[in-house]
């Protein structure tokens, strides 16, 4: 089983939730970024009749964007934390996006099958720069049984220039330190590439996507 160690952790209470706090804890930048993950996907041909997996899917900033937009019935979003994906229901009903029937999971091993259903496309937005490699190599593999031949799974991730490179990192636009060692972590895009490989996929790099704490984005596909 995946051991969590990071803030996400932390269960938020009803209470919480309804005065927005789960807003706060996947980082703010709510409509932004929100907008922002529909619109790369869009850019990357995802159509409303696709099967869609969003992974670390916190408490739906992307997800009520993706919900909107695709058919009824082809948004799945899973996550760690019970309280997040109880806050992501109650976005959703604010919204009045709950007739989409979007399938929500809380799961900490990646078992991405649970869904029972294959993806044309996947993101991982501002969750590898919470895990440690391992739980990545675990994340990939999971990804590389639930794509489908065509299928694209998409990760953000802070750079940095070298593998293990081991000095703190800031991030600017954003302000955010990442580390070798800890949350939040950085890697290398030829580290990526490797672990891609283990995993049985096949890496491109896609670098800037207009993240405005200046994570990078990558592409996966099976080999
Ligand atoms: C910064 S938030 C991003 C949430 C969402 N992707 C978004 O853009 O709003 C990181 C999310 O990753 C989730 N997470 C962290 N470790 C995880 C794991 N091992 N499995 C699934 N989700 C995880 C956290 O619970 C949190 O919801």
């Amino acid at each position: 089983m995946t051991q969590s160690i990071n803030i996400y952790d932390q269960q938020l209470s009803d209470d919480e939730i309804k005065h927005g706090l789960h807003r706060d804890m996947v980082g703010g930048m709510w409509e932004e970024l929100g907008t922002l993950q529909l619109d790369f996907l869009k850019d990357e041909g995802l159509l409303p009749t696709d099967a869609f997996l969003d992974v670390g899917c916190g408490s739906l900033r992307g997800g009520l964007r993706f919900v909107e937009y695709l058919h009824a019935g082809n948004y799945c979003g899973i996550d760690i934390n019970h309280s997040l994906v109880l806050a992501g229901k109650h976005e959703l009903e604010q919204a009045g996006l709950s007739e989409k029937q979007p399938h929500l999971l809380v799961d900490d091993n990646f078992a991405f099958d649970r869904f029972g259903t294959k993806f044309d496309f996947a993101i991982a937005q501002s969750v590898f720069s919470h895990l440690p490699k391992g739980h990545i190599v675990n994340c990939l593999l999971g990804i590389s049984r639930v794509l489908k031949p065509q299928g694209e799974f998409f990760a953000t991730f802070f750079e940095a220039p070298s593998p293990a490179y081991s000095e703190p990192l800031l991030h600017e636009p954003g302000g955010v330190v990442s580390y070798f060692d800890r949350d939040p972590f950085h890697y290398s895009a030829d580290e990526f590439d490797e672990i891609a490989h283990q995993a049985g996929l096949s890496m491109r790099y896609i670098g800037n996507w207009g993240h405005p704490r200046d994570q990078r984005m990558l592409g996966f596909r099976l080999r």
